[in-house]
């Protein structure tokens, strides 16, 4: 049997360890061909001892990825980073299991159409995406009455206002249920990564982003819903565990033979679904606004709220003021009925990132 060649891309973070413990678990399916990082070439180096035959870069991804053979890309990147290396992946004419979903949000079309040219495949990552995405392959798609994302919450799900103005990074950067990067998960203590997700979906899956919905399920155990036309609905459950999305992905279209992650046990449990409060969480009606707006409002959503992020990292921004933030650059005007080319995407992308950061002087 030949084996899959893949490549890794941001392997030095969370998902690419996920990734890497898969194909680790099952080295005579996968053989790992190009390992990316960034920044942390001590971690890149301890992973070229561990696969030797594989090349590793910190620079140069895109050609890296020309070069490599791959038949898969992992993009396990973290922020708009990963845009670049998506489009390598897809106009080589592999498949693409996408993470990042950063390349949904800013370049969504764009992406779909290069990869029906190539023939590539692209498979999303996100657990959310993953669990529609196999839903629908099971079912009539024109049947969907609206998709439903479950959403943990975050940390601070049951904060007053009071309490969230007292929120310190320390505190956002521990999740209850997921261990992340540090930007997505303080876009999950926001409510952000929600929003992208539904920007994601209704890019991913071609539908209006009325039809998207998103549900706080604390459990984190059902992945996301399917509502049908005739009323029925279709879930995907399994004990939270990034593994399953990527498993799905690295196999797909096939299924894996075993599972790196328990069974979810009956015995005890119990699902809890609750409406999400838009006003203490303002992100996430913020990204519904970006995506009904015009095809470039969520890039300069995504660039705003991704140059707050970091600005709130550093002990520059309070918790409460990232919304606010976003919201100001939202205000702008990022052109409507423009035509979404990959330079008019930067073009937002770099425009949005520096009306946040005067923005953010403003404010001092
Ligand atoms: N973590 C999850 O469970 C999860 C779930 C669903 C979706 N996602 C999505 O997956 C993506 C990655 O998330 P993560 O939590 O794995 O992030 P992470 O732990 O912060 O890892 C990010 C990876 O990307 C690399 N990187 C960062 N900036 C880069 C750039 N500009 N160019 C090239 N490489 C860059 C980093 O390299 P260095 O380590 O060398 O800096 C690292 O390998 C995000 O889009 C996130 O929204 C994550």
């Amino acid at each position: 049997m030949m084996k899959k060649r893949v490549a890794v891309l941001g392997a030095t973070g969370s998902i690419g360890s996920s990734t890497l413990d898969i194909i680790r678990h099952a080295p005579e399916q996968f053989e790992v061909v190009l390992l990316t990082a960034y920044r942390n070439s001590a971690a890149l180096q301890e992973l070229a001892a561990e696969f030797p035959r594989a090349r590793c870069v910190r620079a140069g991804i895109a050609a890296a990825l020309k070069e490599s053979g791959a038949d898969l890309a992992v993009n396990g990147i973290a922020g708009a980073g990963g845009l670049d290396p998506s489009f390598a992946a897809v106009e080589a004419g592999m498949d693409l299991a996408l993470a990042n979903k950063e390349t949904m949000v800013m370049a969504g079309s764009l992406i779909q159409e290069a990869a029906a040219r190539t023939g590539s495949r692209i498979i999303p990552v996100d657990s959310e995406h993953s669990a529609l995405f196999h839903l629908l392959l099971a079912q009539n798609r024109r049947t969907v009455a609206e998709l439903l994302l479950t959403a943990s919450g975050g940390p601070f799900l049951d904060y007053t206002h009071e309490q969230l103005a007292k929120v310190s990074v320390q505190d956002a950067l521990v999740h209850p249920t997921w261990k992340m990067g540090p930007v997505i998960t303080v876009n999950a203590a926001t409510l952000a990564n929600k929003g992208l997700e539904v920007i994601e979906a209704a890019r991913f899956f071609r539908l209006p982003v009325e039809k998207i919905k998103a549900l706080i399920h604390r459990q984190s155990t059902v992945h996301s819903l399917i509502r049908w036309t005739d009323g029925s609905l279709c879930a995907q459950l399994s004990v939270p565990s990034m593994r399953l999305p990527l498993q799905k992905a690295l196999y797909y279209p096939d299924s894996a033979p075993d599972s790196l992650i328990p069974p979810l046990n009956f015995d005890n449990l119990t699902l809890s679904f609750e409406k999400p409060d838009h006003e203490r969480f303002p992100l996430l009606p913020l990204a519904y606004q970006a995506e009904r707006a015009g095809p470039l409002y969520p890039v300069a959503y995504n660039a705003a709220n991704e140059t707050a992020v970091e600005a709130f990292l550093q002990g520059r921004l309070p918790f409460p003021a990232l919304a606010g933030v976003v919201a100001h650059v939202l205000a702008q005007d990022w052109q409507a009925g423009a035509a979404v080319t990959r330079e008019a995407v930067w073009e937002t992308d770099a425009k949005a990132r520096s009306c946040a950061a005067q923005r953010l002087f403003t404010l001092g």
